[in-house]
């Protein structure tokens, strides 16, 4: 387990494809980043309107945080309601925590550079609220099972994890995205981070059960439609050749029927131009720890 996410490897891999600070982090895609915050924010407010009282001090931790955009909208959403809360924005990428202040505002708030899987052994802090939005896709099927262990280490019992993320409707589609974003890394070269595996529903409750949670539920799913050229495409972004866009549209375009009806992988028109989109799908889940019965 150590090698696995504690390597140095993986820490400066993560920051080294992840160098966009604050709002140009969250305006990738067309301010996507910044929609459907909802799915995080009511669960939580459910949670604390049902659990806890008006002057209690609600301490929340965003796992994997960035620039703090869904820590940030918790706590203003819990604010909204009446309820006081601290904030930790957790990751291991300095220039992401420098839009802290910027997104989560600065009362209650503190940006820590730190590898959030020091939870599974050392770290003795302990939350009632913990986010994690769009991390387990930058990591594989081994470091996904840790960084669920290390979130419900971090939980103070009765406290519930929120995970929003990337996923795939089934096997099948799972594999060629699995390749797909492999290609595009190396397009990339390190540049960019991309997603290494897409969790499927399932992967994501077996998941949750083996980590200990109780109380799982999905709370909901949405979809945004990615083009891969031209107009909000990473390749205007990101700087890909108009030959490297080219191969990953046609890699697209010439997969399976089957993984193309499950990602809705179509050709429609992009501004001028005729280009390939598909479904990136999200899924809201979250767990609570409490005693077992
Ligand atoms: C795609 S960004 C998502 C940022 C933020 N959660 C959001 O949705 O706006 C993934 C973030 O996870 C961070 N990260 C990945 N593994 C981490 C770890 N083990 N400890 C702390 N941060 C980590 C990366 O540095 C990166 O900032």
């Amino acid at each position: 387990m150590e090698n696995v996410v504690k390597s140095k490897d993986y820490i400066e891999g993560i920051c080294k494809r992840e160098r966009i600070a604050g709002k140009d982090y969250g305006n990738t895609f067309n301010g996507m980043y910044y929609k459907h915050l909802e799915y995080i924010t009511e669960p939580v407010l459910r949670h604390v309107d049902a659990y806890y009282h008006r002057y209690s001090m609600i301490s929340i931790a965003d796992f994997g945080g960035g620039s703090g955009i869904v820590g940030g909208a918790i706590k203003r959403s819990l604010k909204e309601k009446g309820y006081k809360s601290t904030l930790i924005v957790i990751d291991v990428n300095k220039n992401q925590l420098e839009g802290v202040g910027k997104e989560a505002g600065t009362l209650g708030v503190r940006p820590v550079l730190k590898n959030f899987f020091d939870f599974l052994q050392d770290d003795k802090e302990r939350f009632d609220v913990i986010s994690m939005r769009n991390v387990l896709n930058y990591m594989d099927r081994e470091q996904n099972y840790y960084a669920l262990k290390s979130a419900y280490n971090a939980l103070r019992m009765g406290g519930i994890y929120v995970n929003s993320f990337l996923f795939s409707p089934d096997e099948e589609s799972q594999k060629a995205m699995n390749k797909f974003y492999g290609i595009q890394e190396g397009f990339l070269q390190g540049k960019y981070a991309r997603p290494r595996h897409l969790v499927t529903l399932y992967e994501i409750w077996e998941l949750f059960l083996k980590t200990g949670f109780f109380r799982i539920e999905c709370v909901g799913t949405f979809t945004e439609s990615i083009p891969v050229r031209g107009k909000g495409s990473l390749a205007e972004k990101h700087i890909y050749t108009t030959e490297e866009s080219e191969l990953i549209e046609n890699y697209l375009y010439n997969l399976p029927d089957s993984v193309k009806k499950a990602l809705n992988i179509c050709r429609k028109k992009n501004g001028s131009e005729d280009t390939v989109f598909l479904d990136s799908r999200f899924a809201v889940f979250k767990g609570r720890k409490i005693k077992w019965p």
